[in-house]
């Protein structure tokens, strides 16, 4: 398919001279960077005749990076004959870099409100470990600290920094600096799978799926899920997870279902309050799905978590439902 006419837009957005593209395919945009998933689009498009619209990575002649947001139209002649196709490029680079921005003064305004609800959650913990420490000091000056008193108090003290410490990995989906990226969605749960070992964890997915999101913060929400079905397992329990994903032109959906219990519906309303918990304060903070919720708004996403049936095997399974909408914006 080589061009044969573009026009003056097309010099000024690539920077080619018209002669110099005449007769080449489109695809020397790409460079070398070639494998990009839009390009299977193109071509399943052309070899149905059908009209198209994708983003691609493309570089103008002196090398600089700009995305396209490229749409192909089919023009038939009169006997229905494939003859030509339109394409109409146009330079979005900017708009991305907006949308980017926007993303990172979210991330800011969130930021500044966890802190403020963080130095407030970090008071009593820190004044319990001081009162602690405080009585321990009082009565050994005394003579009166008995094993038992000495025992108990530091129990509770590293009971408290510990929930102290979970609080800041909680966290660490903030300091992290994510860019939009297109990568395998199973490259997300390689790890996982090392973690899950004991629980029969389905994939449903195809290994090779790519999309295109925020890969370390998807991560983090991933595992804080997949965290959530373990925690909820009993010990008696027939493990099950089974986590599927399927990608439309405007989003990508993940679901992750486990067959435990499901959520409580006395609390289901709650639990995307921040510190709601209904674990021991040693092994959750409850801020886990809060800050899902938070990190998926800031990615242009959501989530919701629902109890509901599911069929794994040709058999019937009932537990909580946790369903991840991904925005595919430009
Ligand atoms: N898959 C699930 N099955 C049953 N209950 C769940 C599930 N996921 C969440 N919950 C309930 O929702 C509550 C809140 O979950 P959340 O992840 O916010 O906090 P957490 O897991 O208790 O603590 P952490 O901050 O360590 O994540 C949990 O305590 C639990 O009661
Ligand atoms: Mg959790």
């Amino acid at each position: 398919m080589p061009l044969i006419f573009v026009n003056d837009a097309f010099v000024s957005i690539t920077g080619y001279e018209k002669e110099e593209v005449y007769g080449k395919n489109c695809r020397f945009l790409q460079n070398d960077d070639r494998n990009q998933e839009t390009v299977y689009k193109v071509r399943e498009a052309i070899k149905n005749k059908e009209y198209c619209e994708i983003e691609l990575r493309n570089y103008k002649k002196d090398g600089t990076l700009f995305y396209n947001l490229l749409s192909l139209s089919p023009i038939f002649d009169s006997h229905g004959e494939l003859t030509y196709y339109i394409g109409i490029q146009n330079d979005i680079t900017k708009l991305k870099q907006q949308n980017e921005l926007y993303f990172q003064q979210k991330r800011a305004e969130s930021l500044t409100n966890l802190i403020k609800n963080l130095s407030h959650q970090w008071r009593q913990p820190l004044s319990l470990i001081s009162t602690l420490s405080g009585s321990i000091q009082l009565k050994n000056e005394v003579g009166l600290l008995s094993n038992d008193d000495l025992v108990e108090h530091t129990t509770r003290i590293i009971s408290t920094t510990q929930y102290l410490s979970n609080i800041l990995t909680d966290f660490d989906g903030f300091l992290i600096n994510d860019n939009r990226e297109n990568f395998k969605l199973s490259e997300i749960i390689n790890d996982e799978m090392k973690i899950l070992k004991d629980i029969n964890f389905i994939v449903e997915f195809d290994s090779n799926l790519e999309i295109s999101s925020y890969k370390n913060i998807l991560q983090i929400c991933i595992s804080g899920l997949l965290s959530n079905c373990k925690d909820a397992f009993g010990i008696e329990d027939n493990k099950l997870i089974v986590m599927d994903c399927i990608k439309s032109k405007d989003e990508i959906i993940i679901t992750i279902k486990d067959n435990s219990s499901g959520v409580n519906e006395n609390i289901i309303e709650n639990i995307f309050d921040p510190y709601f918990t209904t674990k021991h304060q040693t092994q959750g903070t409850g801020l886990g799905l809060y800050l899902i919720q938070v990190f998926l708004q800031n990615i242009g996403g959501s989530i919701i978590v629902k109890n509901g049936k599911f069929i794994y095997d040709n058999k019937e399974h009932i537990g909580a439902i946790a369903t991840i909408t991904l925005f595919n914006e430009i």
